[in-house]
């Protein structure tokens, strides 16, 4: 059996695959379906300090390649998560991630502040790229300077390791993570969604009802991989993909740009078990290939090694 084993940030994931935020509930809710002693680890759906309502229905919607969502980071707010949440998670076989967002930057410190003293919660990833609030603008993940400054205030404000998750819907997505690492930035989780929309053309209504939203699946893989792999050459701290993850060759495409994990999101609404099989797919993809560990598929981008099972045989032998 390959090892899939992989460290970022000061965590030890038994394997690089880990649960998108939003996609998974805050995990065990998925537990029926996928185990989380199958995964790397899970990725809770945004905390945010108070509770909030979400948008307006409808808030998602298919498309020919994937989903559109505005869904407004619905959640019950922090209190509920430390009471109810949090003492659940404590029991989970894999690392946990808390995904935090707000509207100010004091949100942000004020939420990191009070999961600091969480047992349950190994990691939080800062959640500067929610498309479906404050108007699409973005504010946190489009400007450098903004985005350092909310990495800076949580980092004072908490021990544990910080992801920063990062929106693709930038000019230059190697600018913002160079912001977040001299912020604090443990990590970067690359990408959020992309700002979409759909339309019928019959009624003249818009797929959901704040027009445009966040595009997620299949169909922005090559776009997330791009973003991953100047995330990776932009900093010296780890990179997690995430976009379109929907297949253990799709894993092994963005660990070979150089990141070190992936976040499989969209592709858990059609079937929430299929993250669970990944990484033994994973391992059997990686040893069909002649390797023996997943960290030696890090960052190949661009070496031209042909893995083993690839080359050529050695004349006289079969
Ligand atoms: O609308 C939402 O709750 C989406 C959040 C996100 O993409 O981070």
């Amino acid at each position: 059996m390959a090892s899939l084993a992989v460290s970022l940030a000061g965590l030890e994931l038994r394997n690089p695959v880990l649960s998108a935020s939003g996609t998974f509930g805050h995990g065990l809710e998925m537990q029926h379906f996928a185990p989380p002693r199958l995964l790397g680890g899970l990725v809770s759906k945004t905390v945010t300090l108070a509770p909030r309502p979400g948008n307006p229905l409808p808030r998602i919607c298919e498309t020919e390649a994937g989903l559109l969502n505005s869904i407004g980071l619905e959640n019950r707010g922090l209190e509920y998560y430390l009471r109810e949440i949090a003492p659940a998670m404590r029991a989970a076989e894999c690392v946990v991630i808390t995904n935090i967002g707000g509207e100010r930057i004091e949100d942000f410190a004020e939420l990191a502040a009070r999961l600091d003293g969480e047992s349950a919660v190994d990691a939080l990833e800062v959640n500067l790229s929610c498309p479906n609030v404050q108007g699409g603008k973005l504010p946190f993940a489009t400007d450098p300077r903004t985005a350092e400054a909310v990495l800076r205030r949580v980092r004072a404000s908490t021990r544990k390791p910080l992801l920063a998750k990062l929106s693709p819907n930038v000019t230059d997505i190697g600018e913002i993570a160079r912001a977040v690492e001299a912020g604090g930035a443990d990590a970067v989780t690359a990408v959020n969604t992309l700002l979409g929309m759909s339309v019928d053309w019959r009624t003249g209504k818009p797929g959901i009802n704040t027009v445009m939203g966040g595009y997620s699946g299949v169909g922005v893989k090559p776009v997330a991989l791009r973003c991953a792999w100047q995330c990776v050459s932009a900093v010296k701290i780890p990179v997690i993909g995430c976009g379109g993850v929907a297949s253990a060759s799709d894993v092994l495409e963005f660990l070979a740009v150089g990141c070190r994990a992936v976040e499989v999101g969209t592709s858990c609404f059609s079937d929430p078990s299929h993250i669970a099989r990944l990484p033994e797919q994973l391992a059997a993809l990686l040893e069909g290939a002649g390797f023996s560990d997943v960290n030696q598929r890090i960052g190949v981008l661009g070496k031209g090694q042909a893995t083993p099972a690839c080359r050529p045989p050695v004349a006289g032998h079969a």
